[in-house]
């Protein structure tokens, strides 16, 4: 690896991790790593209040009234699994974007394809935003669900979801709300989108290690359970507990993971994420400008990057040139790290006409700096000419 990396592909991952959160990650493990909610010796009984405290924490930072409505899960996809197994029901209609990531487009293929739901999929505008009305329309007699992206992981576009969200509730459907790419960088909070149920992994912007993420759900949500084991609660019954969390619980905790997640919104808070959002926002705002100025660039998702209607993604293409290769010049010459190709998002790629080779995207984080932008610019120029 080189000396200095710029690192571009926040939208992936988080990197780096702040130091401390690492170092106190070691240091409550090293005192506490035992199994929690098992044993009744005083390690486990601090583990599980741990967790508990993690659970409270969630809760609060996602506006969730109920801690035993916060799950823990292995990351997104693993919670829209969860989400999406366990909501729905043989017959009933789905209707999600084409701004989704494949972790909600696969699990609803995988029913579509076993006849168990039907699907529906609107379109994104020019600018790279859903239109509630487009949602509505698209609403059936059995329509129980709407699964959405709070922000493209592609274009970084923030979601109307609150009119989403209203406008489920006023029919009477569910609404997942896949939280992904925007918990950690702009408020994400359940009952001001009227949602059922939140996604979000901790190894994003909540700046988590991977490997932990949640489900937070509103207390009506009817769901049942798809996996089934030990919870270290009933243990005489061969019959799943129905009890929250551990009904969607099952198996040992990633406690690491979750002191990780716990230690780093701690950071987080203190912080501000708003701060942090800003900071990013103007980064990003000069990076958009810089290219801008690019004879043969080509930029997705429209011209507006305001803090309020955009994440610090952007995608892009060079004429000519395969994004791959634009990625690989990257890397190799300029020691900076971007994800090129279709970001698991293929629809969005389908519409935007990039389908076949995808874009390159840059995404930033809270260590970027103004020096990274000027380099990437520069670099991108070079590449150009
Ligand atoms: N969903 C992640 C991304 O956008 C992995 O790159």
């Amino acid at each position: 690896m080189e000396d200095y990396l710029i690192y571009l592909d926040n939208a992936a991952t988080t990197w780096p991790k702040p130091r401390q959160i690492l170092d106190q990650m070691v240091e409550h493990f090293s005192a506490m790593g035992v199994s929690p909610g098992r044993g009744s010796y005083d390690a486990a009984m601090v583990a599980s209040d741990f967790i508990n405290q993690t659970r409270a924490k969630l809760a609060r930072f996602f506006g969730a009234p109920d801690p035993n409505r916060v799950i823990f899960t292995a990351n997104a996809t693993d919670s829209l699994n969860i989400a999406l197994l366990g909501i729905l029901k043989p017959g009933d209609h789905v209707i999600t974007t084409r701004l989704e990531h494949n972790s909600v487009l696969r699990p609803l293929y995988h029913l579509q394809k076993n006849k168990i739901i039907t699907c529906s999929i609107v379109n994104f505008d020019q600018q790279g935003f859903i239109d509630p009305q487009d949602i509505k329309d698209a609403i059936r007699p059995e329509t129980k669900l709407v699964v959405m992206t709070h922000a493209s992981n592609v274009l970084g576009t923030i979601q109307p979801v609150n009119q989403v969200g209203a406008m489920c509730k006023a029919q009477g459907i569910d609404l997942v709300v896949d939280a992904s790419q925007s918990a950690g960088q702009i408020p994400v909070d359940i009952g001001e989108m009227n949602a059922s149920a939140l996604v979000f992994t901790g190894h994003k912007s909540l700046y988590g290690p991977p490997g932990i993420g949640g489900l937070v759900l509103h207390p009506a949500l009817e769901i049942d359970s798809t996996r089934f084991g030990g919870t270290g609660i009933d243990s005489s019954s061969l019959v799943h507990t129905r009890e929250f969390p551990h009904r969607l619980e099952a198996g040992t905790h990633n406690l690491m993971g979750i002191m990780g997640l716990s230690l780093a919104m701690d950071y987080l808070l203190e912080k501000g994420i708003s701060t942090f959002h800003g900071q990013e926002m103007r980064l990003i705002e000069k990076l958009y400008q810089g290219l801008f100025a690019i004879r043969g660039i080509e930029l997705y998702g429209g011209s507006n990057i305001t803090p309020d209607r955009h994440l610090a993604v952007l995608s892009a293409n060079l004429e000519s040139f395969n994004p791959a290769d634009i990625g690989a010049i990257l890397d190799g010459d300029f020691g900076i790290a971007v994800r090129v190709g279709l970001h698991c998002a293929p629809l969005v790629h389908e519409t935007l006409g990039t389908g076949n080779r995808g874009a390159v995207r840059f995404s930033l984080g809270i260590f970027n700096s103004s020096v990274d932008i000027d380099i990437t610019i520069a670099a991108m120029e070079q590449i150009a000419q």
